[in-house]
């Protein structure tokens, strides 16, 4: 008889615009980047749970600090399963390099879980989806806004706001997105904690920044509404500066910025959590998008992807 197996995959995220002043109820875009994913397997086997990821290759049990969210998801789902913790292999495969703000905690927790109720022949909603995941992200996280798994659980673009219902809208932008990888792990816990002591220590400056990210997302959705790459464009790196100036970006991630303007980007801004992780930059044509993604890697980018604004994202 063929042992069980379930396979299942989750794809990455990108946010465009309004990281960490969504923890403060601000507006932000974020969009599912399908050139990332995460391939779940898991596979019917005798003995203790094996986990296979990036971080780690062993019993679930002995599991280190760096997949504990994912330890909680599979220990959590299987239990509200009724089902016993043996006899099946996790698998993870992925192309979303991790911690660079492309949602790959998020994408690993709900590859995870769809392949968890697929394996134990479970029906899936998306609420259920979004709150396993959600626990997940704030193991990882600490307390996350909820964005990430959001986008990456619904694989369309969201202008989300915390507590608020999400909300889908069409992206068609005539533009082309360029992600340029700084080859550094981002810090995401670490900034929104920074961002946290900015605003205890200097509570009007730090709101008053906060206040104009939202009004730049607000711009920003605006834009695309109107199908005005330009205009979405000054907003991003309006917005990289704020958040310079709120201390989450670094000294590779304003470089990267600054070359890709320099090579004729529309807009450029760190994208997720800062400190490290990737920055993004518009272009209004491939071609463009293309020189301006040989530009970052000829600045010492580790690596980059382009996606067109439109056509090429899931759910727009
Ligand atoms: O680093 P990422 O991609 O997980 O993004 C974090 C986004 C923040 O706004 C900084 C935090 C949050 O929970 O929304």
């Amino acid at each position: 008889m063929e042992s069980r197996r379930a396979i299942k995959t989750a794809i990455g995220k990108i946010i465009l615009i309004g990281e960490h002043a969504v923890v403060y109820g601000e507006p932000s875009i974020a969009i599912p980047f399908p050139g990332v994913s995460i391939k779940t397997t898991i596979c019917e086997t005798i003995g203790p749970v094996i986990l296979e990821c990036y971080y780690y290759r062993g019993r679930l049990s002995d599991s280190p600090k760096a997949v504990l969210g994912l330890k909680k998801v599979i220990e959590g789902v299987t239990e509200s399963f009724n089902e016993k913790l043996e006899n099946f292999s996790i698998h993870i495969a992925s192309t979303i390099p991790p911690a660079r703000g492309m949602g790959s905690s998020a994408a690993v927790a709900i590859s995870t879980i769809r392949a968890l109720y697929e394996f134990f022949n479970r029906t899936l909603t998306e609420n259920e989806l979004l709150k396993w995941a959600h626990e997940s992200e704030k193991v990882v996280h600490g307390s996350p806004s909820g964005i990430d798994a959001a986008v990456v659980g619904g694989e369309r673009p969201l202008y989300y706001r915390k507590g608020m219902p999400f909300v889908p809208f069409k992206i068609n932008l005539d533009a082309y997105l360029v992600v340029g990888d700084t080859g550094r792990e981002g810090q995401t816990r670490e900034a929104v904690e920074g961002v946290r002591q900015f605003i205890e220590s200097k509570p009007d400056e730090g709101m008053e920044l906060i206040k104009e990210l939202g009004n730049l997302t607000r711009l920003a959705r605006k834009s695309i509404e109107d199908k005005d790459a330009e205009k979405l464009g000054k907003a991003m790196f309006k917005a990289h500066i704020i958040l310079d100036k709120l201390g989450v970006s670094n000294d590779k991630l304003n470089f990267l910025v600054s070359k890709a303007l320099d090579c004729g980007a529309l807009g450029a801004k760190l994208t997720g959590g800062g400190r490290g992780g990737c920055m993004i930059a518009l272009a209004d044509d491939r071609k463009k998008a293309n020189y301006i993604s040989q530009c970052l890697l000829s600045s010492g980018a580790k690596n980059t992807w382009i996606n067109r604004l439109g056509d090429d994202l899931v759910g727009s």
